[in-house]
């Protein structure tokens, strides 16, 4: 008699965080536990940029994890962050993007609910001429929809199933806090979102960006056009936890002070390219440091972009082992001059589904998907710039990678 395999289960090499088992990210025991134990567990996601719902009875639809939750404005001013789950038979409360409500209806059996989450409205409650209707005793105040922790940031939205997530500002840590800051010091537009649609795991997604030993390889245009090169002045912080991380570089060149791009003599090392439109790359030292680059990441999906004047956050969604969508929303500041907005909208063609520069991370992921079909028990290396996850002044490291499983095992209990 033939049995069936026991699930593996899985064990962390002995040597630590430099190896990364495959079967994370495949592994649909793995998934599920992830849903539960990092982002229903003690983490801070982000939902949404309170500039996407200005006002009262606002609303724009996003996702915990899986979950999928509302995020509205209500008529006292407050941000609530509600599971998008009706307590009736669980039916998604709100099936559009976003919009604006009185309250939330529930469309299957019209249960209603107030913009805080408390069930306010039962169809037919006492019945129809004496006759069916819910029980006496049944109390509306019991059955709302689920409501997550919210904490907002200079405009940022972040939301926690769990009680025990400490303060936004103590799991973010100084170093974090202060280059979220520099990025959110004004009241904020948005400019437009994109979204897209990856064949891979989550995790693979959010370790490229943790990545800057890929970004000048796998980028040729950032190498052929000198926006990114490990040579330049930058490094990589990480905070305490290891999940979090910033990327940061001050570009050689800036097209405002450097004559040679306007001469046209912006060359790759390898070909004879030229940029002909050098409008695309044209920036400004907005905030007075030099700094062009800056890439953040937020444990457990959350990213923040800075390339030259193009701002934007991202949302890592997991869509199964498998499948990841990832949310594009740019913006910029409320006092922008009509020349800097629309330096942000064009520097935007460098990232995003369709990116210059970052079309490759839309399917290197999938690489690694297909890569490791047939290697569950195989590990990958991650032992570039040592084996710790320390901040580092060298790009040349994985050190922000290891991070990210260095916070990522004891949630998970591995
Ligand atoms: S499932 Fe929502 S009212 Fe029935
Ligand atoms: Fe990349």
């Amino acid at each position: 008699m033939n049995h069936p395999a026991p699930t593996p289960t899985i064990t962390w090499p002995t040597e630590g965080l430099t190896r990364v088992p495959n079967r994370l990210y495949s592994d649909a025991d793995t998934y599920t536990q992830e849903q539960a134990r990092i982002f229903q567990g003690p983490t801070w996601n982000f939902v949404g940029l309170e500039a996407e719902i200005p006002n009262p009875g606002d609303f724009k639809t996003s996702f915990v994890g899986d979950t999928p939750v509302i995020v509205v404005h209500d008529r006292d001013g407050g941000v609530n962050v509600l599971e998008n789950r009706c307590a009736h038979r669980g039916a998604l409360v709100c099936l559009k993007e976003h919009g604006n409500a009185r309250s939330l209806a529930c469309v299957y059996h019209a249960w209603n609910y107030s913009l805080k989450g408390d069930l306010i409205g039962v169809a037919f409650e006492r019945g129809v001429k004496g006759e069916g209707g819910m029980p006496r005793d049944f109390d509306k105040s019991k059955h709302g929809l689920r409501k997550l922790r919210v904490e907002t940031l200079n405009g940022l939205i972040f939301a926690t199933f769990s009680p025990e997530t400490p303060p936004l500002a103590d799991y973010l840590g100084p170093d974090i806090l202060e280059r979220v800051r520099r990025v959110t010091q004004k009241p904020l537009v948005v400019l437009g979102h994109s979204r897209q649609v990856m064949h891979n795991n989550w995790k693979l997604y959010v370790e490229n960006v943790k990545d800057s030993y890929h970004a000048s390889l796998l980028h040729a245009f950032f190498a052929t056009f000198k926006l990114n090169r490990l040579t330049m002045e930058g490094g990589i912080v990480v905070d305490a936890s290891g999940g979090h991380h910033v990327s940061w570089s001050k570009g050689a060149q800036d097209v405002e002070t450097k004559t040679e791009y306007e001469a046209g003599d912006i060359r790759s090392n390898v070909e004879d390219l030229t940029l002909q439109d050098t409008n695309l790359i044209a920036g400004r030292d907005e905030f007075g440091d030099g700094v062009t680059l800056q890439i953040l990441s937020i444990f457990p999906n959350f990213i923040m972009q800075q390339i030259r004047n193009a701002l934007a956050v991202r949302q890592v969604l997991p869509k199964g082992p498998g499948k990841t969508e990832l949310v594009w929303t740019y913006y910029g500041f409320a006092d922008d001059d009509a020349a800097l907005q629309q330096m942000r909208q064009r520097q935007s063609n460098l990232a995003g589904p369709a990116g210059y520069i970052s079309m490759e991370d839309g399917c290197v992921g999938g690489f690694v998907q297909r890569g490791i079909a047939g290697a569950a028990d195989e590990r990958s290396v991650v032992q570039m710039g040592g084996e710790g996850a320390e901040t580092q002044t060298t790009r040349a490291t994985e050190t922000s990678v290891r991070g990210f499983w260095k916070a990522y095992r004891p949630l998970m209990g591995l």
